[in-house]
């Protein structure tokens, strides 16, 4: 159970970083070359939602089932365990709570520019909190 639940976290990623970056990227494109926000472009933002909460979904299961996850959440000077079993997690919440609320306020503004800009900042910022606390030696 828990190498099929760990394989599906590690492999998941893939897919729900991809498209958290193509989300980002066409938020910028569509910002800096001023054009109009459209159906495509809400979709793309839906997809990088989706799979990053899919991505939590399976984060908040590996945790409890990983020796590695809240089993070690007390070995704070070891920092291979204090990454998996506090960082990773608690900055990567951090980062989906603000793809989140990045996602909620761009559905309420009406003009191309702000939604661009609002998802470019909520997105982006998601982006960097996820990547700054990926433990990579374990990935890859
Ligand atoms: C966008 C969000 C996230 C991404 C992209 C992500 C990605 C990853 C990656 C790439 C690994 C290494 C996988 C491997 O062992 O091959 C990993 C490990 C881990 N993640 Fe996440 N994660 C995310 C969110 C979370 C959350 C929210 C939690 C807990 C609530 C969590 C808990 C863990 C744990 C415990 C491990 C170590 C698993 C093990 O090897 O036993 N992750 N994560």
């Amino acid at each position: 159970m828990y190498e099929i639940i760990q394989k599906l976290h590690s492999g998941w990623a893939y897919l729900a970083l991809l498209v958290l970056v193509i989300a980002v990227v066409n938020s910028f494109l569509g910002l800096s070359s001023k054009k109009e926000f459209t159906e495509k472009d809400r979709k793309i933002g839906l997809f990088a939602l989706a799979a990053i909460h899919t991505q939590l979904l399976i984060g908040f299961i590996v945790y409890f089932i990983s020796p590695l996850g809240f089993s070690q959440l007390g070995q704070m000077k070891d920092a291979a365990l204090r990454l998996t079993s506090l960082e990773h997690p608690l900055i990567n919440i951090i980062g989906i709570v603000l793809i989140t609320i990045g996602w909620s306020k761009h559905k309420k503004l009406t003009t191309s520019e702000s939604k661009f800009k609002t998802l470019s900042i909520f997105y982006g910022l998601g982006l960097v909190l996820i990547l700054s606390r990926i433990p990579w030696n374990l990935w890859f």
